[in-house]
This record gives structure tokens, sequence and C-alpha cells, in this order.
């Protein structure tokens, strides 16, 4: 399974059949999004490295390092960056 690097900081496994943003969620991490549907580009990041395949059409614009992960997998190891998210507050 291809890894997801964040920010330099944090590594999670990716999940194929989910998207990139599916993935962050279920890590326990709380990216920011809006539409989940490549409109708004509220989940836009940079791609740094590794390959991503869009499972939708994005709408948002996006600059040629750019990436919508509410719409793409990780085909190959990526490494992205200027991510926004936090991470989920452990229940007690
Ligand atoms: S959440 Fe809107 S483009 Fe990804």
């Amino acid at each position: 399974m291809p890894r997801i690097k964040i920010n330099g900081a944090t590594a999670i496994q990716s999940n194929p059949s989910n998207t990139v943003l599916e993935t962050m969620e279920s890590a326990g991490l709380e990216p920011e999004y809006h539409c989940r549907d490549g409109h708004c580009g509220a989940c836009r990041c940079k791609l740094v490295s590794g390959e991503v395949e869009y499972v939708g059409f994005a709408m948002a614009y996006v600059q040629g390092d750019e990436i919508l992960p509410c719409i793409s997998r990780a085909k190959t190891d990526i490494e992205l960056n200027e991510v926004n998210y936090s991470i989920k507050e452990k229940r007690a």
C-alpha cells in the first residue's frame, strides 16, 4: 500500500480504494474540506512527489504542482505539503 507523507511530519498508509482525503480521515486526521467533490478548492495542497489518479473532475483551480485530495487516490507513495489539517482529539 502506498504511503502518504504529509507536511514532512506525518506518514500514513494509503487505502487504495479511498481518496487521499478519506485516507487522512481514517488515520485520525481532520483535513480541511468543504464540497468533497472537486469544486471548492478547500482541500487543495501541493504534491511534492509521487503520483495520484483523479477519480472525479477537478473544477477548482489548481496549479501544476497542486492536487485536490477529495477526488484523488494515491497511485504511488506520495508526499504532500501545505495540507491544512488538525488531529482528532482522543476521547477519554
Ligand atoms: S473539498 Fe472541495 S475541492 Fe476538495
